[in-house]
């Protein structure tokens, strides 16, 4: 007794609590004969500090994950899991047995997960502070660890040994099993592998150490370094350091579900900073591995860093991000690595109906499928590989290349999109208005078996039965017929009818401030962005000044009236921002810019790509004339107001804005909406503007898709070829065009073509708008449907007046 009184006071009640019969509870130790049950309330035992728990908790509707997380941030995030492939339902215990085993069952008693130890030894268990979970001896020697048994996550002070291993869990929310994993081989290679989902074994790596015969461990060490080491303990490979110490940040390096392993620190306090606030999320490190997840996977088996017939490109912040091209959707929406399934009917390989005519191409640059060829081509025109595609029912994408043409096969593998690939993704896609034979054949033949079946059924029952059937085939036949069509147009109609309301806040935001800017006009800078809402999708934010004076309730009308749009020529509009001063409109992004960059800059588009993107702005524009709910002037076509999206498909932007600007729609003395050069000449004479001005500028952007270059040159040997316009037709009348396209041997092999587009080019000019064709005409004579006339002298109306 006396002894005892030699203790100061603290520690005796730190004794009798620790001695208290809810030992069990006390932060650390778990004694032998308690356990959790799974529960609303996530239960846990957390350790001394409290800075991590171990217990059960929620996933989704899904049931339990018995795990270890770090306790003290909003985000519980789980360093360690025992069930991940098979979740505990409500009421399953978790029990350290009087003899010492750690068990999981569910609530009939079945096993779910044990921790595999060999001794029965076991004293105690303790969840540590350093987020290791330890089955003890009396003489606290460690007999089972988490720290020895990982899931995808190390946490400092954790060595990870030879043959040690981590496997990235399937998704962001699912904590099975994944695609890859992270390796120090026996051999002494630390590598980052596939895995032969969903099999344990490993296909090749996608990047490895290169330490064969020397490599050891991997160390996460108390000062935030990660690195490989030799069995003496030197420094084979860093893999990442000046991380800042375990005393200010909560640590993780994890194998995440995108096959990249990555560094993350979370602040302890948010008191360490007086400068600004400390993000309140766990953010990685800079140094990660491998470089680029989706050029860096190469193999021969699996799909690559996204699913089969899928695409990848890096973000922003270097994550893989998954995409099918036009003509595919995704299996599984929410499970994008499931891959894409084309949305058509293959092209048929019977030669008695050779469905060539039925197929369109679809380019996609820089982007390719490395590993699905089957023939391969030198020497050859990107017309030719286009040609040969089309005519191949095996061909389901080429890939063409300085000359060479690669055929590929479905299912499509190892698919990026990346500035290093260069070339061209020729992508083969049914047309969308041509059905395929067999399908259609398919579902009659269902639809009648339906009805045959019913049919005999009806003959064998009472009267009342029948009834019923009949209403039951009714019902069926009515919902199968309605629901069919729906499914098939699914992918044609494109969203976007709603458009969304933004706060200032929220696009400052996206724009992190307004900082990177992608272009400026008259009217409007814009922005780019990115929608923390949307999974980070990328958007133009378009701010836009010189606002007409105007009510909200108008400049909801002219939005909705852009809004109602829909064509595969147009910029959509996603939304807008309309607080205070601020008019703001929120676009789709295009990466690949405007045409001006593309026409002019330093890779000129070849001759069959420029014919498109004229065909493409001329239905465009035909649509916002005539096909669209309320008609559109634009009054500003110009290369700079056409957008190029990956499929090189024309996109025109800015549309639906000049009510919105200053200038309205019917010029005032103030000033001419246009640009120079584009401007129709009834905007600087007394006349009515319609929807001619911008046939008038279509045909000065067709002269500059056709020849490459702009209308206005003044750095040009020959003071007749300054302006194009005014050379074009001098060349078209003296039949000397093959002058405009010399140097583009395409365009010299097509000259036909070249003449005619010149010829429509010259009909768009008129100065006496009322010759000019409608854009219907325009699209007309330039798909060959109507035939393309001896144009005027575009200034002899001029010279009339
Ligand atoms: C846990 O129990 C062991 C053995 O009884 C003891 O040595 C250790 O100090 C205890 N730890 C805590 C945090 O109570
Ligand atoms: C430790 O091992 C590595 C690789 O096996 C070797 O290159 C290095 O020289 C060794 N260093 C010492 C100090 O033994
Ligand atoms: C951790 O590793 C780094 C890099 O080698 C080293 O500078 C640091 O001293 C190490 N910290 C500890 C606590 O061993
Ligand atoms: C299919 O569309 C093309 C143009 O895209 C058109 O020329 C053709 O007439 C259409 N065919 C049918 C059957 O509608």
């Amino acid at each position: 007794m006396a002894s005892a009184l030699q203790y100061p006071l603290p520690f005796l009640l730190l004794i009798l609590l620790l001695l208290y019969p809810t030992a069990a509870q006390t932060p650390g130790n778990i004694s032998l004969g308690s356990s959790l049950t799974a529960q609303r309330n996530d239960p846990y035992w957390a350790s001394l500090s409290g800075d991590f728990a171990f217990g059960f908790q929620q996933i989704g509707q899904g049931g339990y994950l018995l795990a270890i997380w770090f306790n003290k941030i909003q985000e519980k995030t789980v360093v360690w899991s025992a069930n991940g492939d098979n979740l505990a339902p409500r009421g399953s215990k978790v029990e350290l047995t009087i003899n010492g085993q750690l068990v999981l069952c569910d609530p009939t008693g079945k096993e779910i997960w044990k921790a595999h130890l060999d001794s029965s030894r076991v004293a105690y268990a303790a969840m540590l502070d350093s987020g290791n979970l330890v089955l003890a001896s009396t003489d606290t020697v460690y007999l089972w660890q988490s720290f020895d048994n990982p899931t995808d996550t190390i946490l400092p002070t954790k060595t990870l040994r030879q043959p040690g291993k981590l496997v990235s869990r399937y998704s962001k929310t699912s904590y099975s099993n994944g695609r890859f994993q992270f390796t120090v081989k026996p051999d002494g290679n630390l590598v980052l592998e596939t895995r032969a989902f969903p099999m344990d074994s490993s296909n090749e790596a996608y990047w490895s150490s290169k330490t064969v015969g020397s490599g050891f461990q991997v160390v996460f060490n108390q000062s935030g370094s990660v690195y490989l080491a030799a069995r003496n303990g030197s420094i084979l490979k860093m893999i990442s350091s000046d991380a800042g110490s375990t005393e200010d940040f909560y640590q993780r390096a994890i194998l995440e579900y995108d096959g990249v392993f990555r560094h993350y620190l979370y602040p302890k306090s948010t008191t360490i900073s007086r400068s600004g606030r400390w993000p309140e999320a766990w953010s990685p490190l800079s140094s990660f591995i491998p470089s680029n997840i989706c050029g860096d996977i190469t193999q021969g088996t699996g799909s690559g860093a996204c699913g089969f017939n899928s695409y990848c490109t890096l973000g922003n912040d270097q994550r893989p991000n998954c995409h099918c091209p036009e003509g595919y959707t995704f299996i599984d929406p929410d499970d994008v690595v499931k891959g894409c399934k084309q949305n058509f009917q293959p092209q048929s390989c019977d030669e008695a109906f050779p469905e060539t005519d039925s197929f369109d191409i679809r380019s996609l640059i820089n982007t390719d499928w490395p590993l699905s060829d089957y023939e391969h081509f030198l020497e050859q025109t990107e017309d030719w590989c286009r040609q040969a595609c089309l005519a191949d029912c095996f061909c389901a994408v080429a890939i063409f290349r300085n000359g060479e043409c690669w055929k590929k096969k479905i299912p499509l593998s190892n698919g990026r999109m990346e500035s290093t690939v260069g070339g061209i993704a020729l992508i083969k896609i049914r047309k969308e208005n041509s059905t395929s034979k067999p399908s259609d054949a398919d579902s009659k033949d269902k639809d009648r078996s339906t009805l045959i079946l019913l049919g005999s059924v009806l003959l064998s029952s009472s009267v009342f039965l029948n009834f019923l059937l009949l209403l039951a085939a009714f019902l069926i036949v009515f919902r199968f017929n309605h629901w069919k069509p729906k499914v098939l147009q699914s992918y044609e109609v494109m969203p976007g009818v709603n458009l969304r309301s933004f706060t200032y806040e929220e696009l400052n935001k996206a724009t992190n401030g307004f900082k990177e800017e992608l272009g400026n006009g008259s009217f409007a800078t814009v922005y780019k962005g990115a929608l923390e809402s949307d999974n980070r999708e990328l958007v133009a934010v378009k701010k836009l000044y010189n606002m007409v004076r105007q009510g909200d309730q108008e400049f909801k009308t002219e939005l909705s009236a852009i809004g109602r749009t829909n064509h595969r020529n147009l910029v959509q509009l996603l939304g807008f921002c309309n607080e205070g001063e601020h008019r703001i409109l929120v676009y789709e992004f295009m990466r690949h810019g405007s045409l001006a960059s593309f026409l002019f800059g330093g890779s000129r588009p070849n001759w069959y790509q420029r014919m498109q993107i004229a065909l493409g702005t001329a239905r465009g524009l035909f649509y916002l004339h005539e096909e669209c709910s309320t008609q559109i002037i634009h009054c500003d076509i110009k290369p700079q107001n056409i957008l190029v999206d990956d499929y090189l498909t024309a996109r025109i932007s800015d549309f639906g804005l000049a009510k919105l600007l200053k200038t309205d729609q019917t010029r005032t003395a103030t000033g001419i909406r246009g640009t120079k050069g584009y401007v129709a000449p009834e905007w600087f004479r007394n006349m009515p503007v319609t929807v001619k001005v911008d046939v008038y500028s279509f045909g000065i952007l067709l002269l500059e898709i056709i020849c490459c270059r702009k209308n206005f040159e003044a750095e040009v040997q020959d003071e007749n070829e300054m302006i194009l316009a005014d050379w074009a037709y001098d060349c078209y009348k003296d039949r000397k065009l093959d002058l405009v396209v010399a140097n583009d041997k395409e365009a010299m092999d097509d000259m036909k073509r070249v003449e005619i587009y010149v010829m429509i080019a010259v009909w768009c000019i008129q100065e006496d708008p009322s010759l000019r064709p409608t854009m219907k005409k325009v699209v007309q004579m330039m798909e060959g449907a109507v035939e393309v006339l001896v144009p005027p002298d575009p200034s002899s109306f001029m010279s009339s007046i």
